[in-house]
């Protein structure tokens, strides 16, 4: 497909930035769709967990001919499905420790980025998006409409992680810090699309605003 032909806000940065809680919220006030390309790797991430299949394993590429992901047509929900088996919610699931644990070796397969790659241009193709990730800018959408990419002090994005999920909230800051870094770090060292700014990203430190700010800076660029 043509990926200039799709209306698209990009928003991309390392975790705990900020970006999934104002995509969702940029999305909603311009009724764009909310892609949150993040949940589709968390998903791949789950399903092989799930079956028993590691990232090494020669069988990957053919397990995900097996695989479908569809989303919630608010964006909220993603569901997974097996072949012919029932389709499942597992919204949820995605975002427990032993995913999050797993989700960057996934994320660095190349059959992993080719599939997820197409399906997310292919959701774009249906309606305009604010789409959030790590290559959203760079490597999915090339051509998107505007591009930002959210940083944030280490600190910022651990108390974030911490508010946002009750988990967290318990586990000594030291922990939570160098799990967020070591994911960063695979995230940005790996060799197909890693994470880093477009060009013509515009970059926005996130760490001494609110998010209403941020959602409203960002609606001032478009
Ligand atoms: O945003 P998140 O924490 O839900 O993303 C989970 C992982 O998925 C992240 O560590 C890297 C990977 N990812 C990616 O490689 N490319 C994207 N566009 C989005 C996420």
């Amino acid at each position: 497909m043509n990926p200039s032909k799709s209306v698209v806000i990009a928003i991309d940065g390392p975790s705990g930035a900020g970006k999934s809680t104002v995509a969702r919220l940029v999305a909603r006030r311009l009724d764009y769709l909310f892609l949150d390309t993040g949940a589709m790797y968390r998903a791949v991430t789950f399903a092989l967990i799930r079956h028993g299949i590691s990232s090494e394993d020669a069988g990957v590429a053919r397990f995900l001919q097996r695989l479908r992901l569809h989303f919630s047509p608010d964006g909220e929900r993603i569901f997974l499905q097996i072949d012919n088996d029932p389709e499942e919610d597992v919204s949820a699931e995605i975002r427990t420790k032993n995913v999050t644990d797993r989700v960057s070796e996934v994320a660095a397969l190349a059959s992993v980025r080719a599939k997820l790659t197409t399906e997310q241009r292919a959701i774009a193709e249906g309606r305009p998006v604010v789409a959030e990730g790590r290559d959203t800018a760079t490597v999915v959408f090339p051509d998107a409409s505007r591009k930002f990419f959210l940083t944030a002090s280490l600190e910022a994005r651990v108390k974030r992680r911490q508010a946002e999920r009750p988990e967290l909230a318990n586990r000594p800051v030291a922990e939570v810090a160098a799990d967020i870094q070591r994911r960063d770090e695979k995230d940005s060292r790996r060799a197909l699309a890693p994470l880093r700014p477009a060009e013509s990203s515009i970059q926005i430190d996130t760490t001494e605003l609110q998010t209403a700010q941020v959602v409203e800076r960002i609606l001032s660029y478009l």
